[in-house]
C-alpha cells in the first residue's frame, strides 16, 4: 500500500496569508514517517510549485476572486491527484484552501467515476457565483464539481466564469455527497442544499445522535451497499476552534478531538476510501501553541484516515 502526498501551498481561495504555508508544516511535524510508521509506502516528492497569477492578471470575473489562478492551480491537482489513483495510490492532499478540492475529487473521479465524497466541514462550501457573499472560491467548489448554474449578474460574466472552469467535468451527483459537522451555512447555501436535495448533518445532528449513528447514518446514504470508493475532503475548521484553533474561518461549536477521530477511524474501517484531503490548516494564525496543536491535530487525523487504531 502506498501513499502518495500531494502537498499544496496555495492560498488563491481565500484572502488570509498562511495557509499555503500548511502542507509545510505538516510534513515538518513528520507526518511522512508517521504513515511509514503505520506500514505505508509514502511517496513524497516535495510540495507541488503553482506559477503564480498575480492579482492584476486576474482580476475578479463577477464577484469571483483570482478566478484564473484558481482554476489552474486545481486543474494541476487534479492531474497529480487523477494520476496516482490511476496507479492504485492513495492521494493525500494536504492544503492549502479548500478550493483545492475542485481538483482533488475531479481527480478522484477521473480515476473512479463512481466514488461518492465524505465532506467534513463547519461550512458547506457550495456557494455559486450568484450566492456567494464574499466571492472567495474556497466556499464554492461543491457548486462547480456539481455544475451548479454559475450566475454572476451579466451574460457576459457568466460565460467568462464557464471558460475559465471549463475544464471540470461536473461529474459529481448530489446524491454522491454528504457533509458532517456544518454549523455555518449561508442562506443562499440552504436553498442551494435544499433544492439538490443535498444530505447533510450539521453539529445539531450530531448533539442529537451521536457521531457514531451520525457517521453510520451518511454511509447509507452515500454508500447503502457499502461499495463505492470513498473520498474523505476534511477541512480542520470542523473541529471546535477549542481543538484546531489555526484556521481562516473559525466556528465556534464543532467537532470535538474524538468526534474528529472517530469519523476518520470509521471511514478507514469501510476499506473504502480512495483519497484524503485535509485542508485549511494556517500556520499563520493564532500564537505558537496554538499553531503546534493544529498541526499535531491535522497530522493525527490523517493517521487515523490511514489506519492508525487506539488498540
Ligand atoms: N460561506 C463562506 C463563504 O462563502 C465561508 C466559506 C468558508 N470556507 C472554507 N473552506 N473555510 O465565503
Ligand atoms: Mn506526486
Ligand atoms: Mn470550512
Ligand atoms: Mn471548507
Amino acid at each position: 500500500k502506498t501513499a502518495s502526498i500531494v502537498g499544496c501551498p496555495f492560498s488563491g481561495g481565500q484572502p488570509k496569508v498562511g495557509v499555503d504555508k500548511g502542507p509545510i508544516h505538516l510534513v515538518e511535524a513528520g507526518l511522512v514517517q508517521q504513515l511509514e510508521g503505520l506500514g505505508w509506502k509514502v511517496n513524497f516528492d516535495g510540495h507541488h510549485q503553482f506559477e503564480e497569477i498575480s492579482a492584476k492578471e486576474d482580476p475578479v470575473i463577477g464577484k469571483l476572486k483570482n478566478p484564473r489562478y484558481v482554476s489552474k492551480v486545481s486543474q494541476e491537482v487534479a492531474k497529480a491527484v487523477g494520476g496516482h489513483a490511476k496507479k492504485g495510490e492513495l492521494p493525500v492532499t494536504l492544503g492549502g484552501d479548500h478550493s483545492l478540492a475542485m481538483g482533488t475529487i475531479s481527480g478522484t473521479l477521473d480515476a473512479h467515476p463512481n466514488a461518492c465524497v465524505i465532506w467534513i466541514d463547519a461550512h458547506a462550501d457550495i456557494n455559486t457565483a450568484e450566492s456567494t457573499d464574499s466571492g472567495n472560491i474556497h466556499g464554492m467548489p461543491v457548486s462547480f464539481l456539481l455544475g451548479l448554474p454559475q450566475h454572476s449578474g451579466s451574460s457576459q460574466s457568466d460565460t467568462h466564469i464557464q471558460s475559465t472552469f471549463s475544464w471540470i467535468k461536473p461529474l459529481l451527483k448530489p446524491s454522491r455527497i454528504v457533509y458532517i459537522g456544518l454549523r455555518d451555512v449561508d442562506a443562499g447555501e440552504k436553498r442551494i442544499l435544499k433544492q439538490n436535495g443535498i444530505k447533510a448533518f450539521s453539529m445539531h445532528e450530531v448533539d442529537k445522535y451521536g457521531i457514531g449513528k451520525v457517521v453510520e447514518m451518511a454511509l447509507d446514504h452515500v454508500n447503502p451497499n457499502r461499495d463505492l470508493p470513498i473520498h474523505l475532503s476534511f477541512d480542520v475548521d470542523a473541529l471546535d476552534p477549542s481543538v484546531a484553533p489555526s484556521t481562516g474561518t473559525p466556528v465556534r461549536g464543532g467537532l470535538t478531538f474524538r468526534e474528529g477521530h472517530y469519523i476518520c477511524e470509521a471511514v478507514w474501517e469501510t476499506g473504502l476510501l480512495v483519497a484524503l484531503d485535509l485542508m485549511e490548516v494556517n500556520p499563520s494564525l493564532e500564537d505558537e501553541s496554538s499553531v503546534r496543536q493544529t498541526v499535531a491535530v491535522g497530522c493525527s487525523l490523517v493517521r487515523s484516515a490511514l489506519g492508525e487504531t487506539l488498540l
